[in-house]
């Protein structure tokens, strides 16, 4: 939920903490702050707001000199967003400094026994109680003042600690919380994220839970949390660097919708051969799965709904979806002959993390469909199939979303063969259709010109209504979630079926609808529900393909999407509401990427 980023070397190092923290300012941005060892001394500048504030305080990191540093940009949890409050915390002492993403659980009892002591908190946060553990620990050896204090700590955390007694030394720990070390040439830095230090080093290590490490100038060193070193695997970014720049968009969100297309053929293209579908890294036997459950969190539980559809009519296999929120605390029925797929664009969702542990404990097996390498989530699960997005910056997940759903598509058609659910005439078929999916995702990109149009007339509406069946219904739940979340508009999902049963009371002149008729085999029955919300005065926007003229003499408004078989045509009908999110949003003055309240990646419960 916050990120933080590390450096020590030879340059000045306040600038590239101010750098990497704009890298990572979608995981956090309600406060910003760095520090810096200069002459032994720690400096510290933190601001309230963005990271532009940051650097207009300290012109760029200019006046901060010094070549070892930690910088962090939050999203509060404990204590409000103020400058008290903002990361990197000290301590009582001055000589240690240290910034952290996670929840510290037990800083209650922490915070009372080091007041005891008389120690002295500036903050609210949870965060200060590491400091001062550093500093009541350390009789002059850093590296065991920080193991002490690790042992002590229950939570979630990703540390960075420096000490004004030993400047060119940063220690870093992991536990539950995402953290990547940067191995340079005369220079080392850690992130909570590749693209905070891509522009300097394509090589990284990526630490384990209860993992503690040790960077200076010119040596790595990563120990287990008994102290003792271990051998580590230096692994290399192949990305391109302008995959996590805006290249020339107004906002990340908008170049992310853009490169659908891009990001489903590297989703799909690899894994169909002779127009078989090929998933190596699943090597499960089907013959043991008796159901599937599917968990995660937002739009990746969204895409599962959609998938659940796909899955159950290719594989005839009962698919259950629940909320990993939910499902940690269910006791879930959960033994070895269920499979679990977890979604996760990040791979460090905390709760999607837990509610596998708790299935995985329960004798699940776990595939994992994510996008980010080396995650959490992918290293704890059996199988994993990557999505291939490359980074996603905007808050607001669309490409992420899209190559999950794509996934979930090759999975449901791979099972289906291997269970024999399939003909092959079928199976054939809905490979083609699957690999004509890059191109239509493009063609709804280059369709739909009106959406800057329908933006300026519904953008001022107070709430809507997104309505559908099926998988319609699925896409509606995401292109609700979008709206509200850059929008700030309220947005209200519904199985159109269900409108009558109670929520149709609400339907009215000034409550947009948006009706999404693209799976063929219920859209007769969506369109009855288009004529009772229209009888109340609703005006609807309907997303269709153009042929379906009855819905096109229905509506006030299309949106057109090329036809594509029910089972696969989610990801191209959520590109248009992608869009229309969007525009609304641009048309309210909302701040796109990074909408309020929200981060990027939860890595808190
Ligand atoms: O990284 P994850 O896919 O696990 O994230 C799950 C949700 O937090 C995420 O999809 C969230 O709902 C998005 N901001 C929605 O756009």
């Amino acid at each position: 939920m916050c990120g933080i980023v590390g450096y020590t070397g030879v340059q000045n190092g306040a600038p590239i903490l101010l750098e990497g923290l704009k890298k990572l300012e979608y995981r956090g941005y309600d406060s910003a702050g760095i520090a810096v060892i200069q002459d032994r001394t720690i400096h510290i500048q933190k601001v309230t707001g963005r990271i532009a504030n940051l650097c207009e305080k300290t012109q760029d990191g200019l006046l901060t000199p010094g070549c070892t540093g930690i910088g962090h940009t939050r999203w509060a949890t404990h204590g409000a967003p103020t400058d008290t409050n903002a990361h990197p915390h000290a301590s009582n002492d001055g000589r240690f400094a240290v910034v952290h993403n996670g929840i510290i659980e037990n800083y209650v009892e922490l915070r009372r026994e080091l007041t005891e002591k008389g120690y002295h908190f500036e903050s609210e946060t949870d965060t200060e109680v590491i400091v001062h553990l550093v500093e009541h620990y350390y009789h002059g050896d850093f590296q065991k003042a920080v193991m002490k204090t690790a042992n002590r700590l229950q939570g979630s955390y990703a540390l960075g600690i420096i000490c004004a007694d030993e400047p060119g030394r940063v220690f870093v720990v992991r536990e539950a919380s995402p953290l990547i070390l940067g191995v340079g040439i005369g220079e080392n830095f850690f992130a909570s994220d590749v693209t905070a230090m891509v522009a300097y080093t394509r090589n990284v290590i990526y630490l384990e839970d209860g993992e503690f490490a040790e960077l200076t100038a010119n040596a790595i060193r990563v120990f287990d949390c008994a102290g003792r070193e271990i051998p580590k695997q230096i692994n290399r970014i192949t990305w391109d660097i302008q995959a996590a720049e805006k290249g020339g968009y107004d906002h990340f969100m908008l170049k992310e919708i853009m490169e659908q297309p891009r990001a489903a053929k590297a989703t799909i293209t690899p894994r169909i051969q002779s127009g078989q579908i090929q998933l190596d890294d699943l090597d499960l036997d089907f013959g043991n799965v008796r159901r599937i459950l599917i968990t995660a969190c937002g739009s990746a539980y969204y895409a599962g709904c959609a998938g659940k559809y796909t899955i159950e009519k290719l594989c005839r296999i009962p698919v259950q979806m629940e909320l990993a929120s939910e499902l940690r605390y269910a006791d879930p029925l959960v033994d070895e002959h269920t499979l679990l797929i977890v979604l996760s664009q990040s791979g460090e969702t905390a709760d999607t993390i837990a509610a596998m542990k708790e299935c995985r404990r329960r004798g699940a097996k776990v595939l994992a469909i994510v996008n980010v390498v080396g995650s959490t989530i992918a290293k704890l699960a059996d199988y994993v199939l990557y999505t291939w997005a490359g980074p996603e910056i905007a808050v607001a997940t669309t490409k992420g979303y899209t190559t999950q759903l794509l996934v979930l598509y090759l999975f449901a058609l791979y099972t289906a063969k291997k269970l024999n659910t399939i003909e092959e005439t079928e199976y054939c078929r809905l490979v083609s259709c699957l690999k004509a999916l890059p191109k239509q995702m493009q063609q709804v990109l280059d369709m739909n010109p009106a959406i800057p149009r329908l933006a300026k007339k519904y953008h001022q509406a107070y709430s809507m209504f997104f309505i559908g069946r099926n998988t319609d219904y699925a896409v509606a739940l995401e292109g609700a979630l979008k709206m509200k979340e850059i929008s700030y508009i309220h947005a209200e999902s519904y199985a159109a079926g269900e409108l009558k049963h109670g929520t149709i009371a609400l339907i009215h002149e000034m409550q947009p609808v948006i009706a999404l008729c693209c799976n063929e085999s219920v859209t007769e029955k969506t369109m009855s529900n288009i004529i009772e919300v229209k009888t109340r005065g609703a005006e609807v926007l309907a997303v269709a393909h153009r042929e379906n003229q009855k819905i096109v003499s229905l509506a006030d408004d299309m949106i057109y999407v090329p036809k594509v078989d029910p089972l696969l045509c989610a990801c191209v009908e959520i590109i248009p509401l992608q869009m229309l999110a969007y525009h609304v949003a641009k048309e309210n003055g909302c701040d796109i990427d990074k909408p309020m309240n929200l981060a990027k990646s939860v890595t808190v419960e």
